[in-house]
């Protein structure tokens, strides 16, 4: 038998954890619009990136896309270039192909309901809930990585060694906390909540609101300092795919944009030590990007004839 608190009425809850928003909340950009687009491209930069890092690519690829039919009709060489640096790139085109189908198929206008958004290519449940909930204002419950790791926190206990609750146990709370009439509200409370104060890393627990309705509280925190690094799982950022997708992108936004570059001249370009025994390796970067629809690769004229004749360029 655990000693944690027994479930706390979830109104207790609600009100500890919107006060606290109300207190500590950050003044960000997409907190003072409910437009789907906007709403969409602040959830999309933000699934993986900081919101420190998010803000300045947010301002400016609204400057540049001011509404869905702009990103709709921009070249989505364009699209990638105003995500240069963001990281994970397919990002970009996913939320061109959202603008599109929006603008060829529904005339410019976004869906409301988490059922019909999620049915839009490039959105996922994630997603769908967060611009029903953000742009709509309706009272639905979604989770990200911050929600899980509070919800799991709060109602089953620490997160690790590894998670006790499964997804669908994760989602009936998440349903059962958002507060009726307050669901937007609650989305960004819990949110911030996630991002600010029950951290992965440090959470505050010394200062938490919800300490005495927390079954992580307080065996997190040794549970925390006693994790073991591993090491072996992660190797360096500069050996990693994602590191070098990043420096093929760099190439290919800077190229001549019709001409692109070939194949076996983005070797030596991305990696010094560059030899023909990773061609494999780069063709299989390069048509990865190529499926994500970040390239697009094109035969190359003989006299080529193991395939390092194909030529690479933006979309
Ligand atoms: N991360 C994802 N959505 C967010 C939001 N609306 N506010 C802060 N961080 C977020």
């Amino acid at each position: 038998m655990s000693n944690a608190p027994a479930t706390q009425p979830v109104s207790a809850i609600q009100k500890l954890l919107l006060d606290w928003y109300d207190k500590n909340a950050r003044d960000l950009p997409w907190r003072q619009t409910r437009d789907p687009y906007r709403v969409l491209v602040s959830e999309v930069m933000l699934q993986q990136t900081q919101v420190d890092r998010v803000l300045p690519y947010y301002e400016r690829w609204l400057g540049r896309f001011p509404d869905v039919r702009a990103l709709a009709d921009a070249p989505t060489a364009e699209a990638i270039r105003a995500w240069a640096g963001l990281g994970y790139n397919r990002r970009a085109v996913n939320l061109q192909r959202t603008a599109r189908h929006v603008v060829s198929e529904l005339g410019g206008t976004f869906p409301s309901t988490v059922e019909e958004l999620q049915r839009l290519p490039g959105i996922g449940p994630y997603t769908a809930g967060a611009i029903a909930c953000f742009a709509f204002e309706q009272d639905v419950a979604f989770l990200d990585t911050n929600i899980r790791r509070v919800i799991h926190r709060l109602r089953f206990g620490p997160e690790l060694p590894q998670p006790l609750a499964t997804e669908k146990q994760l989602r009936d709370v998440a349903e059962e906390l958002v507060p009726a009439g307050q669901g937007w509200r609650w989305g960004q409370a819990i949110m911030e909540f996630g991002a600010l104060h029950c951290t992965a890393r440090k959470p505050l627990c010394v200062v938490c609101p919800l300490q005495a309705e927390c079954r992580a509280f307080p065996t997190i925190q040794s549970l925390i300092a006693t994790r073991a690094e591993r090491t072996d799982d992660n190797p360096p950022f500069e050996q990693t795919s994602r590191y070098f997708r990043g420096r093929l992108l760099a190439e290919l936004r800077d190229a001549h944009p019709d001409r692109g570059i070939p194949l076996a001249s983005l070797g030596p370009r991305i990696r010094p030590d560059f030899t023909e025994d990773h061609l494999p390796w780069l063709r299989g970067l390069v048509h990865g990007l190529a499926r994500d629809g970040l390239a697009l690769v094109a035969e190359a004229a003989p006299p080529y004839d193991d395939g390092a004749g194909e030529v690479v360029r933006l979309p």
